[in-house]
């Protein structure tokens, strides 16, 4: 066989096992080819030494790089040096929280620049904080079995039916003034579109020197029309919560291309008012001296009239093709 022969014969190679058995044949220590052509340059007639020598490392270079040619081709980037930096790697799916408490971020940190501490407590609360430090009669409707879940075999013990009970956790550690908010979960027995039986409220507290109901509704709308992000329409009306005096709720509007029938009709956002001087002497605050307003309000429901969300329940489903939404 003519060196050239091998010019047609490696290219055509199909695998890398031929490859490999044609470079020993070729180059192999032993006895290749080209290696033992190499030994014989010494035995050439010292007239052609030259020319022969020349020419056969010609080949061999020839040779060589058809070789590592048709490896490159036949084991792909897999030859040990070389990275394809050029690869496309499928985008990595990124999570990112529920809106919930997304929410519950936004509203510790629109509060915290108005000077609100943040505050929690626990889930499971006593009658004593849930209700009576509250200023909550014992027979209140509130407080029998219809609306709240009172804890089987632990006496006196509930599932705080609202965030307000951190008001007075807060209100006994604390010297005023004060302001703090409280986020969390609480529990009413309750289920429809827009009730059930977990969701989350927001309280808020702020005690000091001359606060009036002026301030709690500056504070009020200001936050919301942050939290929000839009133009929304507030109303307040009377409300009757035994641990303000007086009382309030706020409701607000349905507003944008719902596709329900709830465009234009009002949603209860919460209760607020003026905290009641029997529950600020409870605490051993000076009724006096000190006064404050209070607010409770929910979370999901805010966030339905933000995304024109019309079931709460969505919140909770843990179906993707509504929470990739947001
Ligand atoms: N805790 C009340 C509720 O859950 C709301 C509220 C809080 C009302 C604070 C007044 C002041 O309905």
């Amino acid at each position: 066989m003519n060196w050239s022969d091998y010019e047609v014969t490696i290219p055509a190679v199909k695998t890398a096992n031929e490859l490999e058995t044609l470079e020993q044949k070729l180059f192999g220590r032993k006895s290749g080819l080209i290696t033992e052509a190499l030994k014989g340059i010494k035995d050439v007639a010292p007239e052609k030494k030259k020319e022969f020598a020349a020419d056969l490392n010609m080949w061999k270079k020839k040779l060589t790089i058809l070789i590592d040619e048709k490896k490159k081709e036949l084991l792909g980037a897999d030859d040990g040096d070389s990275i394809d930096i050029s690869l496309n790697l499928p985008k990595k799916e990124r999570g990112h929280l529920h809106l919930i408490p997304e929410f519950i971020r936004e509203v510790e940190e629109v509060f915290g620049r108005m000077g609100f501490d943040t505050a929690y407590g626990p889930e499971i609360e006593t009658e004593e904080f849930n209700f009576n430090k509250l200023n909550i009669p014992a027979d209140h409707p509130a407080r029998d079995g219809q609306d709240t879940f009172w804890a089987k075999g632990v006496k006196n013990t509930v599932l705080r039916t609202h965030t307000s009970p951190v008001q007075i956790r807060y209100m006994q550690e604390h010297k005023p003034p004060f302001r703090m908010i409280c986020p969390g979960k609480v529990y009413r027995k309750d289920s429809d579109a827009t009730h059930s039986p977990m969701f989350h409220q927001f309280e808020g507290l702020m005690i000091g020197k001359n606060i009036s109901l002026a301030n709690l509704k500056a504070v009020l709308v200001t936050s919301l029309q942050e939290l929000i992000g839009r133009k929304v329409e507030f109303r307040f009306r009377t409300g009757y919560f035994p641990f303000v005096e007086p009382g309030m709720e706020m409701d607000m509007m349905w507003q944008g291309d719902l596709s329900t029938s709830r465009e234009g009709k009002w949603l209860e956002m919460g209760g607020c008012g003026m905290v009641h001087p029997n529950v600020l002497e409870g605490v051993g605050i000076d009724s006096k001296e000190w006064q404050g307003f209070a607010f409770g309000f929910g979370i999901e429901r805010p966030l339905m009239i933000k995304h024109q969300i019309p079931d709460l329940r969505s919140f909770y489903e843990g179906d993707l093709r509504f929470l990739r939404q947001f």
